[in-house]
């Protein structure tokens, strides 16, 4: 996107490894428009603080790629007593993008990407936290579920303003967001992944391509339209993820 004269403002947890991401992306592209913001996405103060700041020095956002994932291998609790897997791959993006959709409409024509994965796994939701039963796969698939329920709701919510949202499955990357996960998985997952950089192709294309500018609501597998479960693409599961979205956000109803 830097290459492509875009103004770029990286969210990154870390100061340390924000800089180096920022360096590589300045020195990679030539460009100077590349900014560094602080958040962590599973703390909703964070979010929140985050929003507030982009918002004063960026009235207008043309496109925000929700990315950022974990896996964990054991229940873990943020500070606003969610599950950390549902708190950074699901409820993080979910506040932060809400928070940021006065600027996204001020940017419109505007696009949301969300990056996912082709999950099947259906959310539980009597035990959304994973309070009493905890499997970190199932957890995982789960947020990553949330991510597309998210984006269809998201999508028709938005239809007529100018902003879409889509969400993508960039296929398996040799990155290290399994490094938790148990050795035949990880070991299963090298085999067939392929270059993170050939994977952010996908996202710079729905990001940019003008031939997708109007597509909104769509799963993308690497850069062809596909179709996610049938339970994703369930508007009552879609509808109801929404709502208990909003109440652990902290979101007013909308
Ligand atoms: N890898 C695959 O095969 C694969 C397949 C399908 C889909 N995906 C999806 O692709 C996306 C990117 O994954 P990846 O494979 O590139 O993983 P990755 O290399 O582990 O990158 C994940 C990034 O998220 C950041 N992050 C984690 N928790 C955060 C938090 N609380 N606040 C802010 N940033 C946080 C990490 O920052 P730090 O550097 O600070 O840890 C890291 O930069 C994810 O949505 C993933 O589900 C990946």
């Amino acid at each position: 996107l830097a290459n492509r004269s875009a103004n770029v403002v990286l969210l990154c947890r870390d100061r340390t490894r924000g800089e180096e991401a920022k360096a590589e992306v300045r020195r990679a592209s030539g460009s100077d428009a590349v900014e560094l913001m602080l958040a962590d996405l599973s703390s909703q103060r964070s979010v929140r603080r985050f929003a507030q700041d982009f918002a004063d020095a960026h009235p207008q956002l043309h496109m925000l790629v929700n990315t950022a994932a974990v896996f964990v291998n054991s229940r873990r609790v943020t500070e606003d007593g969610l599950e950390l897997m549902f708190a950074t791959n699901h409820l993080g993006p979910f506040l932060l993008t809400n928070l940021l959709l006065e600027a996204l409409k001020a940017g419109a024509l505007s696009r949301i990407i969300t990056v996912s994965a082709l999950s099947t796994t259906k959310l539980d939701f009597e035990d959304l936290q994973g309070e009493r039963r905890f499997r970190p796969l199932t957890a995982f698939g789960a947020s990553k579920a949330a991510n597309l329920l998210f984006t269809y709701e998201l999508a028709r919510r938005l239809a007529g303003t100018g902003v879409t949202a889509n969400v993508i499955h960039p296929g398996l990357m040799r990155t290290h967001l399994m490094r938790d996960a148990p050795a035949l998985i990880r070991f299963l997952a090298w085999l067939a992944s392929r270059s993170p950089a050939a994977a952010a192709e996908t996202v710079v294309h729905l990001a940019a391509a003008p031939e997708v500018e109007n597509v909104t609501g769509r799963f993308f597998k690497k850069k062809q339209i596909a179709e996610s479960s049938p339970y994703s693409r369930d508007p009552n599961v879609q509808h109801r993820l929404w709502e208990v979205s909003l109440r652990l956000a902290g979101l007013p109803a909308n």
